[in-house]
Formats: C-alpha cells, sequence, structure tokens
C-alpha cells in the first residue's frame, strides 16, 4: 500500500495548525492579562525560543526517524531497553486527554457563532449571565454542539494524512489568517492600539513571580503542541530529505504571531471599548461579547468572524490531538483508519459528556474531588504533568539515548554550527526546566 505523505506546504500548515488553537486565542490573551502582561509576554516568548525551538526539533527527529506512531518510533529508536522505551510512546495518550475538554470548549465557540448573528450582551453583566447559564445550567446545547464538535473532528480523521487533514489546514489555516490579519487591521486603526502594544510589550518585573514564570512555559508547551505526540506523528509521514529545522521554525514564528496578533487585536478592543484587560478565562466568552456590542453593527459581524476564526483553530488543534492514537491503532493493532478514527471520536466524546455534566449544577457535586471538578482536572493533569512529562522524556531520548552520531549525520547539515547549541540545549537546559515545572505545577515547590 503506497503511504500517503504531507506536501511540504502541507506539513506546515498542519503542524501550525495543530499549534495554533485555542491555546494562542483564548488561553494566552487571559493569562498575559492575569500575570500583568509585558513581562511575562517576554519570558513566555524567550521560553518559545530557548525551549519550544529545540524541543519541536526534537519531537519532530524522533517522527521523522521513526516513521510510525509514537510507540513504534520510541521502540524501534531506543538502541537498547526498547521494551521499555516503548512506553515513552503513550504520550499520545495525553492528546485524548485534551480533547476530552477541548471538544466542549470548540461547542461552546459554536454556539457562539449562531447566537452572535443574532444577538449580543449589552452588557459584561449580562454576558456573564449568559456564559454561567449556559455553564452550569443548559446540558442540551453543550451537548448537541459538543456532538457537533465530535462529527466534524472524526470525520476528517477518516479521510486520513492526506485526504484529511492535509487538506482541512490547506483550507481552514489561510482563512483563519486573513479573518485575523482583517481584524487586527481594523485594531491598529483605533486609539487604544498603543495601550495594548504597552500592555502588552512594557515589562513590569515586579508582576513577574515563579508562578507566572511556571506558567509561561507550561503555556510554551501547550501552544507549541509539544510532549504528546502530534508533532511526532505528523513527522512520520514527512517526505524524505524534509528540512525538519525550516518547518519548525516556520511552525513556531506563525504560531507565535499568531498569538501576538490575537493578544494586541482582543486587548485594543477591550481597551476601546470595555474595561482594559479582563481576566480569567471568561475573556473570550465574558467580556468580548459585550466589546463587540459596544462596536456597533459591524460588532455582530466581528463577532462571528471572531468565533468561527476560533472554531478554525480549534478543529485544526484537534485533529492533531486525536490523529497519534488513531496512527497507533492502525498500526500496531491493524485497524481500519475509520475504526480507529472512530473509537477514538468516541472516547473524547463521551468522556466530554462527563465534563459538561461536571459543571452542570446538581450533577458537579458528584463529579468534583479535592476543589477541581472533572473538566479541571483533566486540564490540570494533561497540562502540569502529561505535557511536561512528554518534553522531558523527548529531549533525554534525543540528547542521551539515541546515538550523538546518528542525531549529527541527520541534524548536521541543517543546523550547522548551531548542532552544539541545540544538542546542548537538550541535554541540559531543558530536561531541567521541564523537570522544574513540572513539580511547581504539582504544586511540589
Ligand atoms: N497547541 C494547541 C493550542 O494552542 C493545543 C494542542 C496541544 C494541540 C497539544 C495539540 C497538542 O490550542
Amino acid at each position: 500500500m503506497k503511504i500517503a505523505r504531507f506536501s511540504r506546504i502541507g506539513f506546515i500548515l498542519a503542524a501550525a495548525g495543530s499549534a495554533v488553537g485555542l491555546g494562542n486565542i483564548w488561553k494566552f490573551p487571559y493569562i498575559a492579562g492575569e500575570y500583568g502582561g509585558g513581562a511575562f509576554v517576554l519570558v513566555y516568548l524567550f521560553t518559545v525560543l530557548l525551549i519550544g525551538f529545540s524541543i519541536m526539533i526534537a519531537e519532530m527527529l524522533i517522527g521523522y526517524m521513526g516513521r510510525k506512531d509514537t510507540v513504534t518510533s520510541f521502540e524501534t529508536l531506543a538502541p537498547v531497553n526498547k521494551h521499555l522505551w516503548k512506553y515513552a510512546g503513550f504520550q499520545g495518550l495525553a492528546g485524548l486527554f485534551i480533547m476530552i475538554f477541548y471538544s466542549v470548549v470548540i461547542g461552546w465557540i459554536f454556539h457562539y457563532i449562531v447566537t452572535s448573528l443574532f444577538t449580543l450582551p449589552a452588557t459584561v453583566k449580562e454576558a456573564e449571565s449568559i456564559f454561567t447559564r449556559m455553564l452550569h445550567s443548559d446540558f442540551l446545547t453543550q451537548l448537541f454542539y459538543h456532538s457537533l464538535a465530535f462529527v466534524c473532528i472524526t470525520y476528517v480523521l477518516t479521510k486520513g494524512i492526506k485526504g484529511g487533514i492535509e487538506k482541512l489546514n490547506m483550507v481552514l489555516m489561510p482563512l483563519l489568517m486573513i479573518i485575523l490579519v482583517g481584524m487586527f487591521t481594523y485594531a491598529t486603526t483605533l486609539g487604544a492600539f498603543s495601550r495594548a502594544v504597552e500592555f502588552m510589550f512594557y515589562p513590569d518585573w515586579g508582576k513577574i513571580n515563579s508562578d507566572a514564570f511556571v506558567t509561561a512555559v507550561g503555556h510554551a508547551f501547550f501552544t507549541l503542541s509539544l510532549g504528546m505526540g502530534a508533532i511526532m506523528t505528523y513527522s512520520a509521514s514527512l517526505e524524505k530529505n524534509s528540512n525538519i529545522v525550516k518547518s519548525a521554525f516556520w511552525v513556531v514564528f506563525l504560531d507565535t504571531t499568531i498569538a501576538i496578533i490575537a493578544g494586541l487585536m482582543l486587548f485594543t478592543f477591550l481597551y476601546e471599548y470595555g474595561s482594559g484587560p479582563a481576566k480569567g478565562p471568561g475573556l473570550v466568552f465574558i467580556s468580548l461579547p459585550a466589546v463587540f456590542y459596544e462596536m456597533g453593527i459591524i460588532g455582530n459581524f466581528f463577532a462571528v468572524l471572531f468565533f468561527i476564526a476560533l472554531a478554525f483553530a480549534g478543529l485544526t488543534s484537534s485533529v492533531s490531538l486525536v490523529e497519534p492514537m488513531v496512527q497507533y491503532f492502525i498500526d500496531r493493532f491493524s485497524w481500519s483508519r475509520l475504526k480507529a478514527s472512530i473509537m477514538m471520536g468516541l472516547f473524547f466524546y463521551l468522556l466530554g459528556i462527563v465534563a459538561i455534566l461536571s459543571n452542570i449544577d446538581g450533577f458537579a457535586k458528584y463529579l468534583t474531588w479535592g476543589g477541581k471538578n472533572f473538566f479541571d482536572w483533566v486540564d490540570y493533569i494533561t497540562a502540569a504533568i502529561m505535557l511536561p512529562l512528554g518534553g522531558l522524556i523527548m529531549a533525554v531520548f534525543v540528547g542521551f539515548v539515541i546515538d550523538k552520531s546518528k542525531v549529527e549525520s541527520f541534524m548536521k547539515p541543517q543546523l550547522g554550527f548551531a548542532f552544539e547549541a541545540w544538542y546542548f540545549s537538550l541535554r541540559y537546559i531543558t530536561p531541567v526546566a521541564m523537570f522544574v515545572v513540572m513539580l511547581s505545577l504539582m504544586g511540589l515547590l
């Protein structure tokens, strides 16, 4: 059977599609707001360059050399203890877990596309009550849109790498960029734009504490889709003789640029029409709709476009979150793609329903443990433990386990004199940083 491979541009768009997601447009602005902007943004940018970029290259390299699902790739590339190293491949599970809440959030976005067509809340208070009503008492609406997300995502996965994932990204990614750049351009014409720039880039180091630092590192990881096999699985379908470093550069560049554009645009709108940088996850679902209302009729138009862009970003990430386990069952158990896609889809779909219920009044108390409900637990376990652990393992694997000569023969021609710096970062900087992040996210530091 001929194996379908990504085209060069298809791979870059698919990997960038994975990276650019709810993390960039929904999460980054609100955590930047929470930690006071400037200094946080700079720490984040620094981590993306220093740690994110090197792990991105390492993860692409494992996929590219391994050529299979994540478990098989670790197993074949490990020179010794193959039976143990194969377990490193189970980082692909993190994606399925993330999907449990990711799909629910995409459902909320679908719902907001539809409602923004007709009405927007006149005040933040009203917006808040609409959002909390949906979250805590409207099970059926959430179920309906979560089901829609499940159907779209699973359908694309059944179509495979070329006909599904590549196609989806070739269409949605350019559209997403056009929408964002268009809205950003409008934002630059508003008076509040310079305040947004100042907020995002003027560092107030007094606001930076270890918590902000850890959040920045954790987010750099999440936003680049590292540590859970998405980039690795896509890289297994790279053409021979691909330039990994160039692709990694483009993915990091696009992801970072889009996060900054989205942040500047949102903060401009919030300053111009609202009360300034709002905090918390409600930024996009609460403050923003009220801000769009203030804009008048163009606000409805912008609101719909904005939520469409957010949905596109979420969908292209979703397929990459599920694909590693789909590939695993295809490679290891010879499942058909159809069967693997549907089974993995059902996994996140059914648990996603539990995540919805864990916010619903009356059910929440049965699905809350230790102050976190099921929804928040899944978020916490994936972001605080699974992703940093995945990153740590990959850095150690490429830095210490695979023969240096083998790594060198692949990477030296692409990295040139930067090879040693990259290798050093993988061996010594990244693992330590990941370990510290993991411990402190787990509350042990
Ligand atoms: N990078 C995606 C985002 O920013 C989330 C994601 C994480 C996707 C891990 C795939 C793998 O939303």
